[in-house]
């Protein structure tokens, strides 16, 4: 093996998120715009470049890899991708995993699982039909609600994600977590981060989680809970459901101290951190005479490169984005 990835601030780095395309099939309200412009596909890392990719990270010490998007499973070829890499699990590659808006689970989750798949995290904010066709501008709540059916059946660990906005689904937060722990599926409540521009103004959406705790707290005894994961959540065991709830506090309570991530987007760029624009390009790496030695040395830039922490806030209305580019070409 290489030599493991340490960055600056002696952070080791053992977490991969690798986006495998920008587009999507849904349009959230938080994360980009209704007319949004996706990447000419040619731009696109191949599949076998994404693979190369993955094992040169794992050969470095990666040991969870989360597949992220956009929407991961609107790419065609994305299965093999998963089949190849989970054959990797116990060489090297502990945790194999997805990020994905759950829309074609019911196709999917059988064939993820049976690639080795255990875990998988699913975008839900609300489970109001009505107020889900406005959040995502799409009509796919029973298609989503059908695709985590379809995980369970098939075995999969369901941690729901729930971007917490404010006056929209803020109300809904409790039933929406009863009704999750009431599954058997985990759920973290997510901060909402100022990355690219929306049509809305990040002030009307933002809602601290403090908030939404003390009022948790009005009707529910939270204990925090040892669970870890390796990602940015702080777990509570909710006494009364039974079940768990993960808080990702990016604005209200900043975690990048035991940051151990990096994010590569679907056409090779690696991202140093999702707040920043520190950035190396591992394509150009991929694509040289000397793949091997112009990805060392260009992971060796990225380890010098990392920022100590991001350094999210909303502030004032008006107030330009913390980075120019949406969420979906880093997969959050
Ligand atoms: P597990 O802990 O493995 O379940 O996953 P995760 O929470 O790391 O991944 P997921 O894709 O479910 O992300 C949940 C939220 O955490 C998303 O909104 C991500 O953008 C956010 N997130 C993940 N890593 C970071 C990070 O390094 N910094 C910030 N600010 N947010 C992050
Ligand atoms: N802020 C916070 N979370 C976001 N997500 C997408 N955009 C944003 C944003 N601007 C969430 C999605 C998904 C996860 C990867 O990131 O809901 O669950
Ligand atoms: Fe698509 Fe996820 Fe962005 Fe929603 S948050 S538009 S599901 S990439």
């Amino acid at each position: 093996a290489t030599a493991p990835l340490v960055d600056q601030f002696q952070r080791r780095i053992s977490y991969l998120r690798l986006s495998i395309t920008d587009r999507c099939d849904l349009r959230c309200a938080y994360c980009m715009p209704e007319r949004m412009t996706f990447l000419p596909r040619k731009d696109v890392l191949s599949l076998e470049e994404l693979h190369d990719l993955a094992l040169g990270f794992i050969d470095r010490g990666i040991s969870k890899i989360r597949l992220t998007g956009g929407e991961p499973l609107v790419r065609r070829d994305m299965m093999e991708l998963v089949r190849a890499l989970g054959r990797r699990i116990g060489h090297g590659l502990e945790e194999l995993t997805l990020t994905t808006n759950g829309t074609r689970l019911t196709e999917f989750a059988d064939q993820l699982y049976d690639a080795g798949v255990r875990r998988i995290n699913v975008s839900l904010d609300t489970l109001d039909r009505a107020k889900f066709a406005e959040l995502t501008r799409r009509d796919s709540l029973p298609q989503v609600l059908e695709g985590l059916a379809a995980a369970k059946a098939a075995g999969l660990q369901v941690k729901l994600n729930t971007v917490a906005l404010k006056g929209v689904n803020q109300p809904e937060l409790p039933r929406l977590i009863s009704w999750a722990h009431e599954q058997g599926f985990d759920i973290t409540l997510i901060e909402v981060m100022p990355l690219g521009e929306v049509e809305a103004d990040r002030v009307d959406q933002h809602l601290p989680l403090s908030v939404v705790r003390d009022d948790l707290e009005q009707r529910w005894t939270l204990v925090p809970s040892g669970h870890r994961t390796g990602g940015p959540a702080r777990y509570f065991d909710v006494v009364e459901t039974g079940g768990r709830l993960g808080l990702i506090t990016p604005l209200t309570n900043n975690f990048c101290e035991g940051c151990n991530r990096i994010r590569v987007t679907a056409t090779g760029q690696l991202f140093a951190c999702l707040g920043g624009s520190e950035q190396v390009d591992l394509r150009a790496a991929l694509r040289s005479e000397d793949p091997d030695g112009a990805l060392a040395e260009a992971l060796a830039v990225a380890m010098r490169i990392k920022p100590a922490r991001h350094n999210f806030a909303i502030d004032h209305r008006g107030q330009a984005p913390a980075q120019p580019r949406h969420m979906s070409m880093t997969g959050g």
